[in-house]
C-alpha cells in the first residue's frame, strides 16, 4: 500500500494533510525518516511511525457529525490552550479527526472520523462538495451586494470563487442569508462579507452535500448513517 494511504486510512488525517506530513519528514518507516509520497509499504511487515506512535489500520471506522459550538478551536491541541472539538467528545479513546475546519467563532456542522480516504472525498476540491452557511449581518442587503458575492467578491485583488447567495429574511434589524459554496479557503465566507464592508454577526455551516445540521444540539455529536457516509463515497 502507498504510504500515503496508509496513514489516512490509519485516520492519522486527510490524504492531502497525510503527504505535507510525509513531505515534512514527520513519518517514520522501520526506524528511517521517509520523505517520498510514493513508498510503497508492506502493512503487514513495515513499522510505521508519526509522533513517536505506531500507525496501525484501525480494526473499525468512525463517522460522527458534530454541531461545534462558538469558542471551539478545530486541532487536536490548540496552541493559544483553547477548548478544542475534542474536548466535546464523550468518548475520547478513538483517535479522531476533523474532515476540514470551522473557525474558532464558527458554530454548525463539522465531521470527524478516522477514515483518511472519507475525509478525502469531502474535502477535495475536485469533488465541488456543496456547504451551506447561515450567514447573519447587520441591517438590510442590498441587490447590489448580492451580486458581487454571487459573482464573486475581489479581495486583496484575488477574486473569491463565485457563491449562491439568497436572502432568508430581514426582522428590522438583521439580514438572514444562504450562502452555498464549492470551494474552502480559510475563512471564504468571512472574506466574502469582509470585502463588501459587512460584518457577520452569526456564522454557521448547516449543510455539507446532503448532510443536514438538522436538530443536533449545540456541542452534541451522533454517528452519521451509512447512506450519508455513501453519499460522499461515490
Ligand atoms: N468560511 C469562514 O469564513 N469561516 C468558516 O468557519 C467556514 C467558512
Amino acid at each position: 500500500m502507498r504510504l500515503n494511504k496508509f496513514l489516512s486510512t490509519a485516520g492519522v488525517a486527510s490524504r492531502r494533510k497525510c503527504d505535507e506530513l510525509i513531505k515534512d519528514g514527520k513519518i517514520y518507516v522501520n526506524g528511517k525518516v521517509q520523505a517520498n509520497l510514493g513508498t510503497i509499504i508492506d502493512e503487514k511487515k513495515d513499522v510505521v511511525e508519526y509522533l513517536g506512535e505506531r500507525v496501525n489500520l484501525p480494526s473499525s471506522f468512525i463517522y460522527l457529525k458534530m454541531n461545534k459550538p462558538k469558542g471551539y478551536a478545530c486541532t487536536a491541541s490548540d496552541e493559544k490552550g483553547r477548548k478544542t472539538i475534542f474536548d466535546l467528545l464523550e468518548d475520547k479513546s478513538v483517535r479522531l479527526f476533523n474532515v476540514g475546519r470551522l473557525d474558532y467563532d464558527t458554530e454548525g456542522l463539522i465531521f470527524l472520523t478516522n477514515d483518511g480516504e472519507f475525509a478525502n472525498s469531502v474535502i477535495h476540491p475536485k469533488f465541488q462538495i456543496e456547504k451551506e452557511y447561515i450567514v447573519t449581518v447587520e441591517g438590510a442587503m442590498k441587490e447590489s451586494e448580492f451580486a458581487v458575492l454571487r459573482k464573486g467578491a475581489v479581495v486583496d485583488g484575488e477574486r473569491m470563487p463565485s457563491a449562491r447567495v439568497n436572502p432568508i429574511s430581514f426582522d428590522g434589524k438583521v439580514t438572514k442569508l444562504s450562502v452555498i459554496i464549492t470551494e474552502g479557503q480559510n475563512h471564504q465566507v468571512r472574506r466574502m462579507f469582509e470585502a463588501i464592508g459587512r460584518d457577520i454577526k452569526l456564522l454557521k455551516r448547516v449543510r455539507i452535500g446532503s448532510v443536514h445540521l438538522g436538530n443536533l444540539y449545540r456541542g452534541k455529536t451522533k454517528p452519521m448513517t451509512a447512506d450519508e457516509i455513501a453519499s460522499f463515497l461515490k
